[in-house]
């Protein structure tokens, strides 16, 4: 569904060396690609390649039919947009603090011009509850939230247009281990429920092992290594990889796994 082929970018004129370079990756829908490598390697940058915001100077980017960098006309920008939607590290950046969740979640139907008020507030309705929100949280503003609850409110938000692929750059790095796990645990479940494809982005090889089928593995802006969960834990086959893996407290990922598990 998602399909990046040889993609390199860089932020700046064209005498600024790229930050990333030759990055190849697929995500099948309801499959979920782990993308981990240290801060500054260049993930965002990935993110920002993926979802139309940032040009890249070679290679492409499709989802489905469509290349992403080469869309005309603003009805097909605006069909698009409809299909990859984004939840990010800091889910206080997305929530504008006067909106309520209910208006906040209601907005990308309203811009989309879809339904009738009773319809979008019937969704909204449905959506809070698929992120196992209460209703009554509809009524709330974020500051009045704890991160967990923001980062569902921005989930159920990004859910709101029925995409086909979520980009989630760092969604629970900013949360409390014991609230990651119930995150990671809804984007398990809304992958199974909905079949959306997704790729999860983060800098915590412990957090991705978690949920995600494939993990790619990012070093100054190369994929150095890319395969199967398991594959990729037990026998990884770069340095880089090991060293990511050395690197992850063993303690802490049992302490993850329970909770996710529970
Ligand atoms: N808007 C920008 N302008 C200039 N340089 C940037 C910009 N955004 C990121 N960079 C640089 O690009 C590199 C990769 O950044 P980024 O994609 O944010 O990495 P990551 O998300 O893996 O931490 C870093 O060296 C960063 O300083
Ligand atoms: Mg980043």
């Amino acid at each position: 569904m998602l399909e990046i082929v040889k993609v390199s970018a860089r932020h700046g004129g064209p005498d600024a060396v790229p930050v990333i370079e030759d990055v190849s990756l697929s995500v099948a829908a309801g499959e979920i690609v782990g993308l981990v490598g240290e801060s500054g390697c260049g993930k965002t940058t990935l993110a920002r390649v993926v979802t139309g915001l940032h040009r890249p100077d070679a290679g492409a980017v499709r989802v489905g039919e469509v290349d992403v960098h080469r869309i005309r006309g603003r009805r097909a920008l605006r069909a698009h947009r409809r299909q990859v939607q984004m939840v990010f590290q800091e889910p206080s950046l997305t929530l504008s603090p006067r909106q309520t969740v209910r208006q906040a979640i209601e907005e990308p139907l309203r811009i989309h011009r879809l339904g009738d008020a009773r319809f979008r507030s019937a969704r909204v309705r449905e959506l809070l509850d698929l992120v196992g929100l209460n209703p009554a949280v509809g009524d709330c503003r974020p500051r009045q939230l704890s991160g967990g609850q923001q980062q569902r409110v921005a989930i159920a938000r990004a859910l709101a247009l029925e995409p086909r692929l979520l980009i989630c750059d760092e969604p629970v790095t900013a949360l409390d281990v014991s609230v990651q796990a119930k995150v990671l645990n809804l984007l398990c479940d809304l992958r199974e429920r909905l079949g959306l494809g997704c790729l999860f982005i983060t800098h915590d090889l412990a957090v991705v092992s978690q949920l995600a089928d494939r993990i790619a593995v990012m070093q100054d802006g190369r994929i150095v290594e890319e395969g199967r969960t398991d594959d990729l834990t037990t026998r990884p086959r770069h340095a880089y990889t090991r060293s990511l893996l050395a690197a992850v407290p063993t303690l802490e990922i049992r302490a993850v796994e329970d909770t996710v598990r529970s």
